[in-house]
């Protein structure tokens, strides 16, 4: 059959499909940019609160602007108690199904969810970015058979995050731990999530079928799920004397290290290195220092590698601080999801400014064009 000369670009790998005015990312340099902003201070300086406006708004707010802003996120927290109940009558799944299986579902109680202009996707987007972390801790809470912890409006975005899991307000140290957490995470160019969510969008379906949508494709262990894997990882290793033969066994039977490569960046992931200090504090405050000891161990043993361009990324660090702060293994997923708000939020926002259905085509390597035979025939 007749075939056009054709590039092939599997995976779209490398593949530029569209403009973005949000994330700037060197993959050669490990360089990111929210908005122009260097993710290095925004992790020291910036907070989730801002960090989330000025993705969603393109400019840092003044502070009666972020008052305004953290009053709406406070504001947004409750869920609809029909939702409460579907995350009961499905609470026996992953909790990344339980997280779509409810996203979905706030799509039926949202007042604008059959509106896609700019206003309302970016008012729907920060309602999502404030019931995303409740539904995430109501359903642990419901899978172990207690009550949920009902949000509460004096704490922010990440000690509230914290304080739904078990009623008790995390130390200042913690929180802003995992408020940096967040703001690594909130938005990160095209990777398969976001496409996802923009493939969606592309097809004028609205911001809660393009999340639900990229929490699907996040939930795969070759995007968030490696903090979890890493998690694993690092238990199986259990002291950090056993990095170096682990690391080397698995390469040899041709698996994966979590936690190290990435599709975009040759060098170090910028992000790691804001969360590598946090592990190293934070398993020294908790009285377990080998899970750091265990992280750098392996980096030891993977060092060879960094010639390759397989550098540690930002899920390998991120899963020990989940830990050490008690957050249960298959929470560590739906953490990501709940820092990616703003940023599905915002790409959507843009496909849908610039829309054009994201259609790309398939090379067909089937059987040539042959005659139906009738099935008494075969
Ligand atoms: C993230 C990831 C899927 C990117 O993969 P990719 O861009 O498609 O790169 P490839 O799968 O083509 O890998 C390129 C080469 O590097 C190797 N490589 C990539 N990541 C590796 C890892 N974590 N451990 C060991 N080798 C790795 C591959 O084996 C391959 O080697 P080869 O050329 O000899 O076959 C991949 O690095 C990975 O599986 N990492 C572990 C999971 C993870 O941490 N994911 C979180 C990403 S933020």
């Amino acid at each position: 059959m007749a075939t056009d000369e054709i590039t092939l670009h599997r995976g779209l790998s490398g593949v530029y499909f569209d403009r973005t005015e949000t994330t700037f990312i060197d993959g050669r340099e490990g360089k990111l940019l929210y908005r122009g902003y260097n993710i290095h201070e925004l992790a020291d300086a910036s907070t989730f609160e801002e960090t989330s406006y000025l993705l969603m708004y393109g400019e840092l707010p003044t502070q009666a602007e972020l008052d305004d802003f953290d009053a709406t996120l406070k504001a947004n927290r409750n869920i609809p108690p029909e939702v409460t109940g579907i995350i009961h009558a499905v609470k026996d799944d992953h909790p990344m199904s339980v997280l779509r299986t409810a996203v979905s579902a706030l799509s039926a109680f949202d007042p604008e969810s059959e509106d896609n202009s700019s206003e309302a996707t970016l008012r729907k987007g920060i309602r999502l970015t404030s019931q995303v972390p409740t539904i995430v801790m109501a359903h642990h809470n419901i899978r172990n058979g207690r009550e949920p912890v009902p949000p509460t409006e004096n704490l922010n975005h990440a000690s509230n995050f914290l304080y739904m899991m078990d009623g008790e307000e995390p130390t200042p140290e913690t929180a802003a731990l995992m408020d940096t957490d967040f703001v690594l995470h909130a938005d990160h160019g095209s990777n398969a999530s976001a496409f996802t969510a923009r493939a969606v969008a592309s097809t004028n379906a609205d911001l809660h079928d393009a999340v639900t949508a990229g929490i699907a494709a996040l939930s795969g262990p070759s995007h968030g799920g490696a903090a979890e894997n890493v998690m694993t990882m690092a238990m199986e290793i259990g002291e950090p004397e056993n990095a170096e033969k682990y690391v080397k066994d698995l390469l040899a039977s041709g698996g994966r290290v979590m936690g190290f490569g990435h599709r975009v960046y040759r060098a170090e992931d910028p992000r790691a290195r804001h969360l590598r200090d946090g592990v190293r504090d934070l398993s020294a405050e908790k009285g377990e220092p080998k899970w750091y000891a265990i992280l750098e161990a392996v980096q030891k043993a993977m060092s060879p590698y960094a010639r390759r361009g397989i550098h540690v990324n930002v899920d390998f660090f991120a899963g020990v601080i989940y830990y050490l702060n008690g957050i249960p293994h298959d929470l560590f997923v739906p953490i990501f999801a709940v820092g990616r708000i703003p940023g599905w939020t915002v790409q959507v926002i843009e496909q849908f400014e610039h829309n054009i259905l994201i259609r790309p085509l398939l090379q067909y390597a089937g059987p040539e064009e042959r005659s139906y035979t009738p099935i008494s025939e075969r």
